[in-house]
């Protein structure tokens, strides 16, 4: 798919400040630091789109952009270990929950996962809270190109062996790095497919 523009629509710190209408929405989710900013950057192709910090907790509302005029990259703020006292943490992570539970036009939430990690359990009790609430979602497994082959494979097996004990499918999955860009053209046509699809249903 090609992006022709790419604009930023607003920073939300409730559902209810969020852009009203019913375009689709493909929201970006995980740990603090994980990249979600820097994948959606990535991703459009506009560096400074979403901003980026190497101190995790930057993101801290709800920030659509408006891609090619019909659909929203949504950037969230990441859950985990946000240098910030708890209670501002706490209202993210309430911020957050709302809108994943309640945004209806939310076509897919993609759950950003550090490829160098070994398996998280914030990040699987996330995906079972998303599975019980039947949200759909897509695994990435970011910054891959701090990785090595063989030691980003054995990643994703733990986490999918993990997943199969409660799973009985495993959710669609990619890998990416905003580094040299791998993933892109996956995501992307995954975002296309999904967005033709909701087209269809109406
Ligand atoms: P919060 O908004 O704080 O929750 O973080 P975030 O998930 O949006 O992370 P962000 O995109 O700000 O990136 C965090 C740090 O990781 C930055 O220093 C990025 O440059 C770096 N980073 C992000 N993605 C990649 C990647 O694919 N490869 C490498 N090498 N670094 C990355
Ligand atoms: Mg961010």
């Amino acid at each position: 798919m090609i992006i022709r523009s790419a604009f930023f629509a607003g920073s939300s710190a409730s559902l209810k400040q969020c852009p009203s209408g019913s375009l689709p929405e493909f929201g970006f989710i995980g740990r603090s630091n994980v990249g979600k900013s820097s994948l959606i950057n990535m991703l459009t192709g506009f560096k400074k789109l979403a901003k980026t910090s190497g101190d995790p907790g930057k993101t801290r509302t709800i920030n659509h952009f408006l891609i090619n005029g019909k659909w929203y990259l949504v950037d969230l703020p990441g859950y985990g270990y946000a240098k910030v006292p708890a209670r501002l943490r706490d209202q993210w992570t309430k911020t957050a929950r709302e809108y994943i539970l309640k945004r209806e036009n939310l076509a897919c939430l993609f759950v950003l996962i550090d490829s160098r990690h070994k398996p998280q359990k914030p990040d699987i009790e996330f995906m079972e809270f998303l599975g019980k609430n039947q949200v759909p979602f897509a695994r990435v497994f970011t910054k891959s190109d701090k990785v090595k082959q063989a030691a980003l494979k054995r990643s994703i097996q733990h986490y999918d062996e993990l997943m199969l004990c409660n799973w009985e499918t495993l959710p669609v999955t990619f890998v990416s790095s905003a580094a040299n860009k791998a993933g892109r053209e996956e995501i992307l046509s995954f975002i296309e497919e999904t967005f033709n699809n909701l087209l269809k249903e109406d």
